[in-house]
């Protein structure tokens, strides 16, 4: 688990903003910290790829850098995952993308729901890193259905979760269910889970604050 907002830095302000209620009146400030945070992380995240040396020519000589060559599959969990999508598709231009659909489904007025996925567009993901993005990680069970639903599209080679607020308790029950190879990485990690799943303090639900 790598918690970036472990070590001050500029993300602070990206998540001290989410958080904030008032903030919160503002969808598209939202929608940008969000972005900004998948921009951040995914810079993080970047320093874990492999890299081979390649050779560059400017208008006066060539200078040879270590640049990445591996295939990469985002994959958003809807909705609120997109701006988190866009931030790491601002700065990994050539890789494919998926998406997925969850939401909860309560069982009438009571605390216990199911998980259910329905949609799922995605290329295959056969020896290539995916990339699974989902700003929140409350009780893990969106990302273990979708693991689930994941198996069709083939075994990629390493699994980067990328997620903006988690709850401890649901970092537990994911790292104990996702295999080898899954590195999550994070902006924030909270202590508590209410009894309906919702991280706390934590920021409300994602989803509406960005769509409404
Ligand atoms: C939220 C969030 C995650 C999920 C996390 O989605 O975006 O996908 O809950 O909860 P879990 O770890 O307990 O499974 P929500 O169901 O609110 O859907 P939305 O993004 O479409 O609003």
């Amino acid at each position: 688990v790598h918690n970036l907002g472990e070590k001050n830095s500029i993300l602070n302000q990206f998540i001290s903003e989410i958080r904030d209620s008032k903030v919160q009146k503002d969808a598209m400030r939202f929608r940008l910290n969000i972005e900004r945070i998948g921009e951040v992380l995914g810079y993080e995240f970047s320093k874990e790829l492999g890299y081979s040396p390649a050779r560059v020519k400017t208008p006066l000589g060539v200078k040879e850098m270590n640049l990445n060559q591996d295939h990469l599959v985002i994959c958003s969990i809807l909705r609120a995952g997109l701006p988190l999508h866009q931030g790491l598709l601002n700065y990994f231009d050539t890789a494919e993308n998926g998406f997925i659909s969850a939401f909860r489904k309560h069982d009438g007025n009571s605390d216990n729901f199911e998980v259910i996925v329905k949609y799922f567009a995605a290329p295959s993901l056969v020896g290539k890193i995916l990339v699974l993005t989902d700003p929140m990680l409350a009780t893990g069970r969106t990302l273990e259905n979708v693991l689930l639903a994941l198996k069709q599209h083939g075994t990629p080679s390493a699994i980067h979760i990328i997620s903006v607020i988690g709850s401890q308790q649901g970092i537990e029950y994911i790292n104990e269910i996702f295999p080898e190879h899954t590195h999550l990485w994070i902006a924030a990690i909270d202590p508590e889970l209410n009894s309906r799943g919702y991280i706390v303090p934590g920021i409300g639900d994602a989803g509406d604050l960005a769509f409404g």
